[in-house]
């Protein structure tokens, strides 16, 4: 997507927070979304569930692949073949990356990725780039993504995005979970600034957002590989009183243990503010696939 067309969602995302907010509206009446997710969500299908329900749509689908005919051995270019015949939209999560792309060749209506494996995750990119915008700054902002960057597909979705903004992007991650080389290569292409390192405290003086992530057990090939890793990171207190007392905490969520508890009280921890605007983010893309404002 390019920068002017990010910047319109956000726009239409900001007018629309008041029906998030609990103002029942009618601008996706009559419209039908298929959620169709192969992979566990909480926010993502809630939200887009809510962001459909709230404008006066409504939703299909399943929530495991088990309770679908993917269970008696369905493919999923018949399952998108059939399902575009019902929907007029379908919100895919899948874990094979590159799912969505295959995916969206056998689809009639648009397909939104809801998450693809390791891949990509762009509708939780254009929240966490409201989030920046509401809540601290997007141009310019200096940034610094912590976790695990090889697996965590938001991170890999948001370096690109950040890189349309002047962003300057400090990747924090052990050696075993950096960013991989060609997603770096192709956002230093695009002008964006980037620093490597495996430390917080190299950073955390400078940023004006700590994006945390989970490191993403469930995608390790081998089990001890994560043993070797989990806990790598932990956002205290402490370590956030390094911090400009501006700067804010982001995580997609869900945690683990990567951020303690008692961060969420303080006025940097923006977290749940963050998963919020999944909605009103959620309602401009399904508003503006809908041609609603055209
Ligand atoms: N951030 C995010 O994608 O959360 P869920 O996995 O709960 O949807």
């Amino acid at each position: 997507m390019s920068k002017e067309e990010i910047d319109y969602i956000l726009k239409v995302a900001e007018k629309l927070e008041p029906y998030a907010r609990g103002v029942q509206g009618d601008l996706l009446s009559g419209k039908l979304f298929a959620m169709l997710f192969y992979e566990p969500s909480t926010r993502t299908r809630l939200s887009f569930e809510t962001a459909t329900k709230r404008l006066g749509g409504d939703v299909i689908g399943f929530s495991s692949p088990e309770s679908s005919s993917f269970s008696k051995g369905e493919s999923l270019a018949d399952t998108i073949r059939v399902v575009s015949g019902y929907a007029d939209a379908i919100i895919l999560r899948h874990p094979k990356e590159g799912a969505a792309l295959f995916a969206s060749q056998y689809s009639t209506v648009p397909l939104i990725n809801a998450g693809d494996g390791a891949g990509h995750h762009p509708t939780q990119t254009l929240l966490d780039l409201y989030t920046l915008h509401k809540e601290s700054t997007l141009e310019g902002v200096k940034i610094a993504l912590v976790g695990d960057l090889k697996y965590g597909r938001t991170v890999h979705s948001l370096v690109y995005a950040l890189s349309l903004y002047n962003a300057k992007i400090f990747l924090v991650s052990p050696p075993e979970l950096s960013m991989p080389s060609h997603v770096v290569s192709d956002i230093l292409e695009r002008g964006a600034t980037v620093h490597e390192t495996t430390s917080i405290e190299d950073v955390i003086e400078e940023v004006d957002a700590i994006y945390m992530t989970r490191i993403q057990k469930e995608r390790f090939p081998d089990p001890s590989e994560y043993q070797r890793v989990v806990g790598s990171y932990r956002l205290t207190q402490e370590l956030l009183k390094m911090a400009k007392p501006t700067t804010i905490v982001m995580h997609p969520l869900p945690r683990v243990d990567e951020i303690d508890p008692a961060v969420d009280n303080m006025p940097n921890a923006k977290y749940f503010q963050q998963s919020f605007y999944g909605v009103p983010v959620r309602m401009a893309v399904l508003c503006i696939l809908m041609g609603v404002f055209d």
